[in-house]
């Protein structure tokens, strides 16, 4: 459960109001001093209660790559000059610029994936069939691919592909073969229709949602370059570190579920091998079991929340690295000698379980951060 914390009366103070922002606040558990990166700043709102809270002394490195964003993000950064950087860039280029900009190890990471509300409003994107544009949905101007040149020139099993694997469509290859048939098609009022006419209405979501969806991410590349930033910011997370991903459909989710399973878990050899061969040691250590989701009153002020899932994990040191980091992985004197401590007595590698055992270390005693 979370606890509810001190930035209740922060929210006011800020323009825009996040998603799940006291739980993400307390997943990463922010403190006075520490180094955090937002890979999806958006409006700014998780990134400047973020510096609230590490104030004194916190800085936070920030990434959007919609340049748009990013001046929505400094108006609403005003007064914390100095204590961010904000870089025009897919979070993809996550370890390299915060390895450039000598910002690692981090306290911790978040990635709140998707769209900014005021994306979906902004004329020209393409990226909502509420709003007649043409049918670009890139995040950046800078992309190539947009989604008219895959309507308008991909064969028709590529766009049954996009379909069935990024929106879960089932009716892919039937509005797969009326694009084919009705193509230019140019804007999202003339695809949506289509659609409309194909499969028919009906259903909670309209019948052009799942398209939508699939567009986008095919155009953005959303779940290969998700896979290669949630292993570049372990990489980044120093000891005790944390990690916390908000998503807003089943694809997204899946993979940060899987990945935090999968890098929680020592060995990930098949079921039927007789002994290990992988020699995976884990990583991470999950702080939610299950799936955190919007509260009743976020619901109601913010519908736009309603599918958001919100994972979260904590940087754990494998014996196997014990040897090989160097000190400036750990966060904190404190944490290296605990650390160390714990790894030469066999305890368990991440502080709160060490905690357990603070009375006997040599560092003194370990106080226990707040429970998830
Ligand atoms: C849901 S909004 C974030 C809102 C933000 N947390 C706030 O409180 O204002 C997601 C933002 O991430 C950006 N974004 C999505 N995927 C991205 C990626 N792969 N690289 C960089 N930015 C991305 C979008 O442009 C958008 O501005």
């Amino acid at each position: 459960m979370f606890r509810k914390s001190r930035i209740e009366n922060r929210k006011s103070n800020s323009a825009h109001i996040p998603v799940m922002l006291d739980e993400t606040l307390q997943a990463l558990a922010v403190g006075p001093g520490g180094r955090y990166i937002d890979g999806t700043v958006g409006a700014g709102g998780h990134a400047r209660a973020i510096l609230e809270l590490a104030a004194p002394g916190g800085q936070l490195l920030g990434f959007d790559a919609d340049p748009n964003s990013l001046k929505t993000a400094s108006r609403n950064l005003m007064g914390f000059e100095g204590s961010y950087l904000l870089v025009n860039q897919n979070f993809d280029t996550m370890e390299a610029v915060a390895r450039a900009n000598d910002f690692y190890p981090v306290h911790g990471i978040v990635l709140d994936l998707g769209l900014a509300s005021m994306q979906l409003s902004e004329s020209g994107r393409g990226f909502s069939f509420q709003y007649d544009a043409p049918l670009d949905m890139r995040f950046s101007p800078d992309q190539k691919l947009t989604a008219t040149e895959i309507i308008n020139t991909y064969a028709e099993s590529e766009i049954a592909d996009i379909l069935w694997r990024y929106g879960e469509e089932r009716f892919s290859r039937k509005i797969a073969r009326r694009i084919i048939e009705t193509r230019p098609i140019k804007t999202t009022t003339e695809l949506a229709s289509l659609i409309a006419r194909t499969i028919g209405r009906g259903g909670d979501i309209h019948p052009a949602t799942r398209t939508f969806q699939a567009l986008r991410i095919a155009v953005n590349e959303e779940l290969t370059k998700l896979e290669s930033t949630l292993e570049q910011a372990t990489r980044l997370l120093g000891f005790d570190g944390r990690l916390v991903v908000i998503s807003y459909h089943s694809l997204e989710d899946r993979i940060v579920k899987q990945f935090m399973q999968q890098e929680s878990t020592d060995c990930i050899c098949p079921a039927d091998l007789p002994e290990c061969r992988c020699g995976h040691a884990a990583r991470l250590r999950i702080l939610n079991k299950k799936v955190v989701t919007p509260s009743e009153d976020e619901l109601q002020a913010n519908p736009r929340s309603r599918s958001a899932k919100l994972r979260a994990a904590e940087r754990i040191l494998s014996r196997e690295e014990a040897g090989t980091l160097e000190d400036h992985f750990f966060l904190s004197e404190r944490n290296t000698r605990v650390a160390r401590y714990g790894l030469e007595a066999g305890i368990p590698n991440n502080l709160s379980e060490l905690a357990e055992f603070a009375c006997t270390a040599p560092s003194g005693p370990v106080r226990r951060r707040a429970a998830m």
